[in-house]
C-alpha cells in the first residue's frame, strides 16, 4: 500500500494557515475543517461503486452509487478537527471514537476511550492529523482491526518520516494520506517544521 501525497493546491494554502503560528483559534478551525475535505475526497477516489438505473425527468438511465458504508474514527481529541467533513459528505457514514493521548515525557500513547460501531464489510478511514512517531497511529489500527476493519485507510495532515515508515513496516495494508511529509521530529518528538500541538491550537488548549 502506499504513502499518498495530497498535493491539491487547496490542501497546500490551508496547510499553511496552519502552519502559521499567527493563525488564532477560529481561523485554524475553519482551515482543519476545509483541509478535511479536501483530505476525503483524494482518500475516497478509490471507493467502489454499483450500478443504479434511475429515470430522470426525460428518460432512464444508467446510475451509480456508493457499494458500501464508510465509517470515520477520529482520534480524540485532535481527530475531531477532521470529522466534519465527512459528516457533511459521505450519506450514511457511521463514526467510532478512539481516545490516545501522547506521554508528554516519553511520546508513548495510551488509550482512554473506545467506541466503535460494526466495521466488518465496510470502508475505514482512521482520521488524526498529526503522525509523529506513528506509535499513536499503529495502535489505533491495531485495535480497529481487533475490531473488525479489513478496508482500512489512515488520513492525517502532516507526517514525519519517522512515523511514516513505522506505520508501513507495521501496517503495510493501510494506505496513508497526508497533505505533506516534513523534515524530521525534534527531541520532544514534534514534527518540524509542523505546526505545534494541533489539539492546544483546535481547542484553544495552549
Ligand atoms: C497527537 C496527535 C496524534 C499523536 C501523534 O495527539 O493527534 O494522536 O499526537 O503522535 P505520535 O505519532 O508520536 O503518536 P496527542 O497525544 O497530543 O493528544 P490530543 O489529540 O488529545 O491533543
Ligand atoms: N502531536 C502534535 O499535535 N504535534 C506534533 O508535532 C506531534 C504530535
Amino acid at each position: 500500500m502506499a504513502l499518498r501525497l495530497v498535493d491539491h493546491p487547496l490542501a497546500q494554502h490551508l496547510l499553511t494557515i496552519l502552519r502559521d503560528q499567527t493563525t488564532d483559534t477560529l481561523q485554524f478551525r475553519h482551515a482543519s475543517r476545509t483541509l478535511a475535505t479536501v483530505l476525503m475526497l483524494e482518500a475516497t477516489r478509490d471507493l467502489p461503486l454499483a450500478p443504479q438505473p434511475i429515470s430522470t425527468p426525460l428518460t432512464t438511465t444508467d446510475g451509480t452509487r456508493l457499494a458500501r458504508g464508510i465509517t470515520v474514527v477520529p482520534v480524540l481529541r485532535a481527530g475531531l478537527g477532521l470529522l466534519q467533513a465527512s459528516l457533511d459528505l459521505f450519506p450514511d457514514v457511521t463514526v467510532g471514537y478512539l481516545g490516545l493521548e501522547r506521554n508528554e515525557e516519553t511520546a508513548a500513547a495510551s488509550s482512554y476511550y473506545r467506541k466503535l460501531p460494526k466495521l466488518a464489510n465496510r470502508v475505514t478511514f482512521c482520521v488524526d492529523p498529526m503522525l509523529a512517531t506513528g506509535g499513536s497511529a499503529c495502535q489505533a489500527l491495531h485495535v480497529l482491526k481487533e475490531a473488525g476493519a479489513v478496508d482500512l485507510h489512515y488520513v492525517c495532515v502532516l507526517a514525519a518520516p519517522e512515523g511514516v515508515a513505522l506505520l508501513q513496516a507495521e501496517h503495510p495494508d493501510v494506505d496513508i494520506y497526508t497533505a505533506a511529509v516534513d523534515s524530521h521530529l525534534n527531541d520532544k518528538k514534534y514534527i518540524v517544521p509542523g505546526l505545534g500541538d494541533y489539539g492546544d491550537r483546535l481547542f484553544g488548549t495552549l
